[in-house]
This record gives C-alpha cells, structure tokens and sequence, in this order.
C-alpha cells in the first residue's frame, strides 16, 4: 500500500473546483486523542426518551479513551467501545481479543433490546447501528448526540436477517476521526433460518474488520495530516489492519470456514481475492444470506459494506499458507497489497457441505414502485465551493427539501448517479468513487449503467460488486448510474442517506430523507 495516488494534475483541479469551504474547514485538524483526557468520574445523566419496559438484552455501552499494543514498543493511544451486559444470554458480547474494536454483540431477531450509551469521550458522540431497521430515536442521527458524560437509551426491537452489520459513531463532522481512532463493532444478527443451514460456526466463524491506519514513529495514530487532499479523497492509511492487528493471520483448521469480511475503513475500497485465484463464494451481504451461494473471482469491498464469504480449506496442507489480497484497480490507492493470512495449522476432516439454498427472499417488484419509471435521482458531485454534494446539496441537521420525504409504505426507485464531469457544468472535473449508504433499511439493486468515459475503472471492479442480495450502502463509480429499489417501512421520521466514505460524508455528503405518514 502506497501513499495517494491522487496527481499533481487531479489536484490542482480540485483546487480549482472551489474546495474553498474545506480550506479552513478543520474537520480534520488535528485532534489526537491525547488531546482529549477521559472524563470518566462524570455522573450519567439520562438524555433519551427510553422508556422502561421489559427487554430480552440490556447493554451498557461507553465509547472511552484507551490504550492498546498495535505495533512493538509503545502502545497505541484509542478510543474503544466497551460493553457490559446487564441482561440477557450470556454470548450477547463476545470481546475481540488485542484490539481497540468493541465487542461483538450478538442478537436474535426479535429480541427487544435496551443499549445505555454513556459517553465518555471530550467530545460529542452518539452510536449508530449500521443496517438495522429502527425507529429514528434509536437511529444514532447526529441530532441526538450527546455530551460527555451523558446517557442515551437506546430501545428497539430485532427486526432484521440473520447477518454481519456494525455500529460505530455518527456526530457530524466528527464520524471519520472518531471511528479512525478505534469506535466500530460488528453487531451479529442470527435467526432460526440460519440455525437450521448448519454454517460454520463458534471458533470457524471469523469476523474480519479490515482497516486501513497510518502511525506515526511513536506507535500513535494519524489522522488528517494531508489536510484538505484527505477530505476530497478520503482518509487512506498506509498500514493494514485486520480486527485492529498488524500483520493478522488466522489460525486455520483444514475444514470450512465463514469469514465475515467487513469493510471499516474510512475511504478504502478492497478488491479482495484469494491469492491461489480460488474463487470467492459469498454466501451473505450487508442485508444477510443470499437465496444460494455466489462465486466471485475477487470481491469489491467499499467502506461499510460486508459479505460474508463461506471457504473449505480441507484438502490443504497444513504448514501452507494462503493469503487473502487485495489486487489492483482504479480504486484511489488501488495498488496490490496483502490483506490477511491464513495459516493451516490442525488437520480435521469435517464434512459440512455448502447447502445449495441459503434462504428466501421475497424480493420488492419494480413494478409496484410507486414512482417505476422515473426514478427519484440524486446527483453526486463537487460543487463549486462546497466539496462533495447529492443533487448540488449538503448537509444540514434537520432540513429536508422537497424530493427528499417520501411515504411510509411506498415502494420507491431512486437512482444514484455519479456525474463525471465535475461541478456547475465544468468538463473534465474530478470523479470519485461514492459508496451511497441509505439509513434505516435494506435495498435491492436493479440496475447499473456506466458513461463511456467511466467505463474504464468500473471494469477494474465491477465483477466484485455482489448485487444479488440486500445492501444498505451501494458503491457508484465516477460515471456510474445505480438504480435500487426501497420500501419505506413501520418508522416515520427523519433518517439519513450518505456516501460512507467518511471524510465525505463529514464534510457534508449526507442528507436527511424523511418519511411521512
Ligand atoms: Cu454507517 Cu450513517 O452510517
Ligand atoms: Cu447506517
Ligand atoms: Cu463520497
């Protein structure tokens, strides 16, 4: 992994497209987390509209300052999810071991659960469960964030597919440097369909949460050092981490396996591919379990998005290795580079076939949209002046305009269009990718289509794209159309959609939509 790939030539357009607004911007000024003591003697004072009622898994969960051992030598200054279970099974958290990450917190559909936030950061914060259909109170909007030493309650009740989704912080303006020091966890949803496939599972069901982070010559994270390069382009380290360690390798057993690939980076894309060339087989996406497995020579992996990969390393040697790369593509920073290892190290033979059906999906019609033909569109561009904006726009907390409040109960097609040409009618401007994540819901991706000045790049990762079941965030390359199909359902409100690449979406590449009775 080298430094950007971003040229002198790319740069100095968008110097030249009005990246005014980021200049003094300080988003991304310095901010270590030295700067910022804990303030954990603060009394916890309750900020939500929780109500009492009787839950199945009651969590206490604090973002705070902490230490760990990332690299030889001095450990690494973070900030770290921490969780307690007040009530509920007894593998509702499962701590990864030598790492900032937070634990996994396991759920069952269904299940009514309670999550006490205490924030014990210097700083506002506030947690959003990525992917999961909840009420807006419980969607970790930027609005509701809370001060240091404040309490939020979280209340929902489990109504997702079995599958691999995540938390981490959403402040505005604040996400990027905030999960770049260490506040993410994966959030793992099971159900009886999945029960019932017999997957890998226990010890041969591995999360893999892969970052990308810089260090400075004393072990410590660092962020922003490229200014406003870094909040067109998006954070991109030069150090790969998987599950927060260095160099990772699995400890494998000769048998198969379920990785659940996860995509924390702030701005990274990966182009993951095994390096022996045996092909990828997917078996879920951010949404859950495909109908039946799909084979991929590589995967295309953007920022936020997870698939859940099933592997049979019977028949390997042990004392092999096999190492998980990511290979090269137009992505920015798209050079080759290893991602993880895989070390055989105990024989077993163990027959656990891949089952043919994975699971049922009744799929939304696109012809019951209520809007079909004419899709509610949403431009992605540099606008003269303000960074990256959808449809000309950026953020602002609680505004909605006009095309952005939809039905409770409609079925609708929007498309995500990333305009090559640059902002306000300008040729030749600055493109990149924009992986477009949609709050509150699971999408259904029923077309693509690529201008012929993109098409180029596209062809470096479109084979990776796993269009074949639900995701919540969709990766639009420059050139690129992407039309999908949502459903607006049980929750009015204000929710959010954004590109997650988070330097973007911090400097205002997020909207709200809201839905109305
Ligand atoms: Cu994973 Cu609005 O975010
Ligand atoms: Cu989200
Ligand atoms: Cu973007």
């Amino acid at each position: 992994m080298t430094r950007k790939t971003l040229n002198r030539r790319d740069f100095l357009r968008l110097l030249a497209y009005g990246s005014a607004a980021l200049v003094g911007g300080g988003i991304l000024n310095a901010c270590s987390p030295e700067d910022i003591a804990a303030g954990t003697a603060l009394a916890p004072t309750d900020a939500s509209a929780g109500a009492a009622g009787a839950v199945d898994v009651e969590i206490a969960l604090r973002a705070a300052p902490s230490e760990v051992q990332i690299l030889p030598g001095t450990p690494t200054r973070v900030w770290q999810y921490q969780a307690e279970l007040l009530k509920g099974p007894a593998d509702t958290l499962v701590p990864l071991e030598n790492t900032y990450l937070g634990p996994i917190i396991n759920l069952q559909n269904g299940q009514r659960v309670r999550v006490r936030f205490t924030n014990e950061l210097s700083e506002e914060s506030i947690v959003h469960w990525h992917g999961l259909h909840v009420p807006v109170e419980a969607d970790g909007h930027p609005r509701l964030v809370i001060k240091p030493g404040e309490t939020y309650i979280y209340e929902f009740t489990v109504d997702d597919r079995a599958g691999t989704y995540w938390y981490h912080p959403h402040p505005h303006g604040r996400t990027g440097p905030q999960a770049y020091y260490g506040l993410a966890g994966l959030l793992l949803i099971h159900d009886e369909e999945e029960q019932a496939l017999n997957l890998p599972s226990g010890d041969y069901d591995v999360p893999l949460v892969l970052q990308d982070r810089t260090f400075d010559s004393n072990n410590q994270l660092v962020y922003g050092g490229n200014g406003m390069m870094d909040q067109m382009m998006g954070f991109l380290g030069d150090t790969m981490l998987v599950n927060g360690q260095k160099d990772f390798t699995l400890a494998a057993s000769t048998r198969p396996y379920r990785l659940r690939l996860h995509n924390g980076s702030n701005s990274r894309i990966y182009k993951l591919a095994w390096e022996d060339s045996t092909p990828m087989t997917v078996i879920a996406t951010t949404g859950g379990l495909l109908e039946k497995p799909a084979q991929r020579e590589y995967i295309t992996l953007a920022p936020a998005q997870r698939v859940d990969v099933w592997v049979d390393f019977s028949g390997r040697q042990v004392g092999e290795q096999l190492r998980l790369v990511s290979l090269p593509s137009a992505a920015p920073d798209g050079g080759a580079f290893p991602v993880a290892t895989v070390r055989f190290e105990r024989e077993e033979s163990v027959s656990q076939p891949l089952p043919e059906r994975l699971s049922t999906i009744v799929w939304h019609n696109p012809a019951e949209a209520v809007n079909g033909n004419a899709p509610r569109s949403f431009t992605l561009m540099m606008g003269m002046g303000r960074g990256w904006t959808i449809n000309g726009r950026t953020f602002e907390m609680t505004a909605v305009a006009q095309d952005e409040i939809v039905k409770l109960g409609d079925l609708e097609a929007w498309e995500f269009y990333n305009r090559l040409g640059g902002g306000m009618g300008m040729g030749g401007g600055m493109a990149l990718p924009h992986p477009m994540h949609v709050h509150g819901l699971q999408f259904q991706v029923i077309e693509r289509e690529i201008d012929p000045a993109g098409r180029a790049d596209w062809e470096t990762l479109k084979d990776g794209y796993v269009d074949e079941g639900w995701l919540d965030t969709v990766l639009v390359m420059p050139g690129e159309r992407v039309k999908i199909l949502l459903k607006f359902e049980d929750f009015t409100g204000l929710y959010l959609y954004h590109c997650h690449n988070l330097e973007h979406e911090d400097t205002g590449m997020m909207r709200n939509y809201r839905v109305d009775a």
